[in-house]
């Protein structure tokens, strides 16, 4: 672990070492705002500004001819950037398409990959998401009238979940594991290996959302084995409010019928016969559904772009430099000063993906407060807040005056005065 000496000067001194300086002001930054909830929507760059405008333009001059035309060919748009996602996440280029969203991904992999024959049960954790849990209770109702078809790891007492607690779980008439790779609430980060070995040695797919971890953590899911992921673009990639997220489909698995399907599924060469029935694509492309939104995908396109220009192995380096610095400046300035509040995050790197949870019974209003005094962090009921500095474009210094805020906040009680505000918690 880095030793810090916790001074303005010292989060300066950082930043001028900083490789990735230069990506901070291609990004729109509120000015004397601390932005610290990437991982709930990330901000808006001013490549992904430009690619919209660029792709109104498209449309203004190429109007339906878009989709086919050389220069823009909006119909393979998906795939496109399907090969670049591949990169981040360590897959072929053929096992990636940007569609859909995470949950309608997920309950579009669900219909064709659940049930399996003797293998009635759907395994998962309470710590997920809930959309992802949602979904799979649909799919066991949809097959079967046994509600206990879904099974739920509980994390423990420190809030995560631990690999011995899955394995354990893993029994023969499981299809399907579903885990988060980084978990939304505590950061901690799950080994994909090791989780999809012991899942496959029970003949039980593995499904991963990469929601938390996609374009912060590198993934190598094509040779880690994992069969099925969904995640979305609207995190650390940078993509806009709601737009268009991603799935995987491993190699081994296409040639499988997609159980929801819908044209854009089609084999490309053959979409346009529009034949009864489907021919579905060779590939993670037949998972698609619905004609997908080009103007949305255009500022996706950018955020790859930026994600891919700065390197994944490099922003990892920055973003566990930035969380070990968070991390400490809550424990010394906060913890051990304040006797207050707790780290809900693992400290290992390996352990961690690229936000920080802090505990502290009075969250809410501290996530008020801290609004009220230029800090964004996001709130989780009852007791979490997070703050994810992500590496493309936090500052060193803006990680020293969250952590200064909150000691301010707390040292002189002045978030009370926020306890019973009505104002919506983020
Ligand atoms: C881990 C995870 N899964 C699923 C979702 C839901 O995503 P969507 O609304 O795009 O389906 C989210 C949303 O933040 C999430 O964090």
């Amino acid at each position: 672990m880095t030793t810090f000496s916790y001074t303005a000067e010292e989060a300066h001194q950082l930043d001028a070492a900083d490789p990735l300086a230069n990506f901070v002001d291609r990004f729109y930054r509120r000015e004397n705002i601390q932005y610290m909830d990437g991982n709930s929507l990330g901000l808006l760059s001013k490549d992904a500004e430009a690619a919209t405008i660029e792709a109104l333009e498209q449309w203004k001059h190429y109007a339906v001819d878009g989709w086919g035309h050389p220069d823009t060919d909006w119909l393979h748009m998906p795939e496109r950037l399907g090969a670049m996602t591949a990169e981040l996440i360590g897959a072929k280029p053929e096992e990636c398409v940007v569609t859909g969203q995470t949950t309608v991904n997920l309950h579009a992999l669900l219909a064709t990959f659940y049930p399996r024959e003797g293998r009635p049960r759907l395994l998962a954790d309470t710590a997920n998401f809930p959309s992802d849990l949602y979904a799979l209770a649909n799919h066991v109702t949809l097959h079967s009238a046994n509600p206990d078809g879904l099974s739920l790891i509980s994390p423990r007492s420190d809030g995560w979940i631990y690999e011995e607690d899955v394995m354990e779980r893993l029994s023969e008439d499981v299809s399907l594991l579903l885990l988060p790779s980084v978990w939304y609430q505590s950061g901690q980060l799950a080994s994909i290996p090791r989780l999809t070995e012991a899942a496959h040695a029970k003949g039980i797919l593995v499904c991963f959302d990469l929601a938390h971890s996609i374009g912060v953590v590198p993934h190598h899911l094509h040779e880690d084995g994992v069969d099925l992921a969904v995640w979305c673009n609207y995190k650390y990639l940078n993509g806009g409010p709601g737009t268009i997220g991603g799935l995987f489909v491993h190699e081994r698995h296409h040639g499988t019928a997609p159980l929801l399907s819908g044209w854009f599924g089609s084999d490309k060469a053959r979409q346009f016969e529009m034949s009864i029935p489907m021919v579905p694509a060779h590939s993670a492309s037949a998972w698609q559904i619905s004609t997908p939104s080009i103007i949305a995908a255009a500022a996706v396109q950018a955020g790859l772009s930026l994600t891919l220009e700065a390197g994944l192995s490099q922003l990892r380096a920055k973003s566990l430099q930035l969380t070990d610095y968070l991390m400490t400046l809550l424990d010394e300035k906060i913890i051990r000063t304040t006797g207050e509040g707790q780290l809900g995050t693992p400290r290992q790197p390996s352990r961690r993906g690229g936000h920080v949870a802090f505990y502290h019974p009075e969250a809410a209003a501290l996530s008020r407060a801290l609004r009220a005094n230029q800090v964004i962090p996001d709130y989780r009921p009852p007791n979490t807040l997070r703050f994810a500095p992500v590496p493309m474009y936090t500052r060193f210094i803006d990680v020293w005056k969250t952590v200064d805020t909150l000691y301010r906040l707390l040292s002189t009680r002045a978030y009370e005065s926020f306890r019973d505000s009505n104002d919506l918690v983020s």
